[in-house]
């Protein structure tokens, strides 16, 4: 409706978007009401455990399974040599989004904790202590784990088919030409998303209907993966994932033990529960590569940069593709008149590496921002002051404009909020008592992709409405932050809103991931509600015994359930338009995605500032103060959104200080698979962290103004960490985490 759009050219929201207001599924979580995909228990469900390789390298010799069958409960075992076959080849790819499916079709191990049986049994404990009976034989090969002896090989594209490498102007005569140059080598580890809720799918075959239960990012796309496989049409399968425990990337991808429970499920003919481990979920379902970072900033005698050249290697499976696109993240940062990214690609034996919040940004900002403070430093400069010389008022590397860029707020209200003023440019010069006390900070930028996303919204005769999308809660908040976009799409109140989601029978709302999921199904969700309203304003202003008679649909507005006229007044409730038209319902249909190629730059930004106290005797880290201030267009809903930055911050002290997942270089497991050796912030290691938002109008990006909140929090933060440490100790971190014996 065009008198939706106001002089900005995106919509006017109502009363829902913009409020605080507190998660709709809030009661059901607290209250353990809330299903999750393991909670499921269809009537004479078995239960399937996977047996993970023990090696990196080889093949399975021998697999006891006679002990393991012959174990009371046990139903059956599946191994290479009687796991039915799929319907593709388990290295096809038939979209982006899909890894190598692990389903037992040969007897090759790729890597420590890849799935090379199943058992399948009447009890958990049963299954449980028959896989331990299969007690394998490995014929095992010489490994290599480790980003030192991986194997180098060429790639021109990285994860998603992005280009491996770009170069924009005239690398040699910059360098040639620069006053000064500073070099920098960054480490980034390996890490697991570790969400709360492990992996698990509960599958159940009905007829030729099968049911899933599995938290998933991505319905739409992995019911047509998981329905290419199995050789059935997309129609016969219906995924639920009403709630997920956390995904952060590693429950948008598939991993082939949800297609061997299905396959079991089907072969038994009877439902089937498998629920990872902690320790199962290390290998087959993802995580950050690491990377080793090279930056070289070349200057001019004022501290501008005349080039910056940012070079990743980064460790990928030996059978995938996914390479970490860290380079990336110094693309459209600052102002580098010369710019040059490149990756390269090594294979180890590991399992694939995959999206994990923040993909590529994380680990290339970690790297950028150490670089830039070293630059800062060679300039004379104080950080703060660097960053905003070599402010990027127009995209460096596409040379487009920002749809909207409220970063020096950002700089401003964040430096304000910490104190920043008056910090001493050298290293060492702060204690508080015997601990050395340093500041640093960091730029945090994340870009805005849409996706593509359909819905529904049903007006009722009572006036009030059903909406109807498949989108992803994995805890950031989708139940609500998109009710209220539905709501002020409809111009009700949200109470009277009934949000259906999470099930692959209603309209694909795409991949919640990328930090695109509120843009792309919110848009979807307001479109299908004002196309419902139009409906209902063409009702009324083409009927004589309306109020609203003769007004045009352009003359009316909709707000707490009432179409409003423009040039007085008078109004009527929706229910009385529906009956008098003798209407139960009226159903508008809308879809998200971003139209044709873009004409700005668009990404959400931020500054983040840390405090950190040090040890100078133990090299112990500890962050005292993390305030970041962030510009993300139009905030949804505030709470929520402080959340997730929040949440994406104190995932980046993970990152700074804590998060590693070690393999054993002999024999090529992981030491740490778990969480008690893999350690992530608790509450102590975050005492004191604040997330401001800056306003921030952003005509461009979408008709909702929307950029996405859910992946920006992690970068800046590492680095401003990484530049903290360095300011309290004089030491230049090179590798993340910053292990406490490099600072003593
Ligand atoms: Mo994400 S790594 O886009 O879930």
């Amino acid at each position: 409706m065009d008198d939706m759009l106001n002089t900005q050219g995106h919509v006017r929201l109502g009363s829902s978007a913009g409020q605080p207001l507190t998660r709709r599924d809030g009661i059901l979580k607290v209250t353990g009401a809330a299903p999750y995909a393991a909670d499921a228990r269809p009537e004479g469900v078995l239960h399937a455990v996977t047996l993970a390789a023990g090696i990196a390298r080889g093949r399975v010799a021998r697999l006891n399974t006679a002990a393991a069958e012959a174990h009371p409960g046990v139903v059956k075992v599946y191994t290479p040599a009687n796991t039915p076959p799929l319907a593709l080849s388990p290295d096809e790819k038939i979209h982006p989004f899909v890894w190598r499916m692990e389903v037992l079709q040969d007897d090759r191990v790729r890597y420590a904790g890849q799935p090379i049986a199943m058992v399948v049994a009447e009890t958990l404990e049963a299954a449980t202590e028959a896989a331990r009976l299969l007690a394998p034989d490995y014929e095992a090969e010489p490994h290599r784990v480790t980003l030192d002896d991986a194997e180098p090989f060429d790639t021109e594209t990285l994860a998603f088919g992005r280009p491996a490498n770009m170069t924009k102007g005239d690398l040699a005569t910059a360098r040639a030409t620069s006053a000064r140059h500073v070099t920098t080598q960054v480490e980034t580890s390996a890490q697991y998303h570790n969400a709360m809720e492990p992996h698990a799918i509960t599958a159940q075959w009905v007829g030729d209907r099968l049911e899933i239960d599995t938290p998933n990012q991505a319905i739409g796309l992995s019911k047509q993966t998981f329905a290419a496989f199995l050789g059935i049409a997309p129609e016969q399968i219906l995924l639920r994932s009403p709630f997920i425990g956390g995904g952060f990337g590693s429950k948008a991808i598939l991993y082939g033990a949800q297609l061997l429970t299905i396959l079991a499920a089907r072969d038994l003919d009877r439902p089937v529960k498998l629920a990872l481990r902690r320790d199962q979920v290390y290998g087959p379902t993802g995580h950050r590569a690491p990377t080793r970072q090279t930056l070289r900033i070349d200057m001019d005698d004022m501290g501008r940069i005349t080039a910056l050249d940012h070079d990743t290697i980064t460790l990928t499976s030996s059978f995938d593709e996914f390479l970490e696109s860290a380079s990336n993240a110094s693309h459209s940062l600052y102002a580098a008149p010369v710019l040059r990214t490149t990756h390269h690609g090594r294979r180890a034996d590991v399992g694939t590496p995959g999206p994990m919040r923040a993909p590529g940004e994380a680990p290339g900002s970690a790297a950028l921002e150490i670089a830039m403070d070293e630059a800062a430093r060679a300039a004379g400069l104080d950080p703060l002051d660097f960053r905003l010389l070599n402010h990027a008022d127009t995209d460096p590397s596409s040379g487009m404009s920002f749809s909207s860029k409220a970063l020096r707020e950002c700089y401003a209200e964040a430096a304000g909020r910490f104190g920043w003023a008056g910090r001493p440019q050298e290293p060492r010069q702060m204690r508080e008592g015997r601990l050395l006390k340093g500041w640093g900070m960091g730029t945090a930028q994340f870009p805005c992709p849409m996706f593509q996303a359909a819905a529904h919204a049903t007006l009722r005769a009572d006036g009030s409405a059903v909406v109807e999308t498949s989108a992803a809660d994995m805890g950031q908040g989708a139940w609500t932050a998109l009710a209220q976009i539905a709501a002020d799409g409809l111009g009700i109140d949200i109470d009277r809103v009934e949000f259906r989601s999470g099930h692959s029978d209603l309209p694909d709302a795409g991949v919640a991931g990328g930090s695109g999921h509120t843009a792309t199904a919110g848009t979807a969700l307001f479109n299908a509600g004002a196309d419902a309203v139009r409906q209902l304003a063409d009702l009324a202003t083409q009927d004589p015994a309306s109020p609203l008679f003769g007004a045009g649909n352009a003359g009316v507005t909709a707000r707490s359930g009432r179409l409003w006229r423009n040039d007085d007044d008078r109004s009527e409730a929706y229910e009385d338009i529906l009956a008098r038209a003798g209407l139960d319902l009226i159903r508008g249909e809308g879809t998200g995605a971003r139209e044709g190629e873009p004409t700005h730059a668009m990404f959400s930004h931020g500054a983040v500032f840390a405090e950190v106290l040090v040890d100078p005797d133990l090299g112990q880290v500890r962050v005292s103060r993390l305030i970041g201030a962030f510009a993300a267009g139009r905030i949804i809903n505030p709470a929520l959104a402080r959340s997730q930055l929040l949440g994406g911050m104190i995932w980046g002290i993970g990152m700074a200080l804590q998060e590693e997942a070690l393999h054993d270089i002999r024999s090529g497991r992981f030491v740490n698979n778990d969480l008690a050796g893999y350690h992530v912030p608790v509450t102590a290691d975050a005492p004191m962290v604040e997330a401001i938002t800056v306003h921030e109008d952003d005509p461009f990006v979408n008709a909702l103004g929307v950029k996405g909140v859910g992946e920006i929090g992690v970068t800046g933060t590492v680095g401003a960490i990484g530049n903290a440490v360095w300011h309290a100790t004089g030491v230049r971190p090179g590798r993340f985490p910053i292990h406490p014996e490099t600072l003593i």
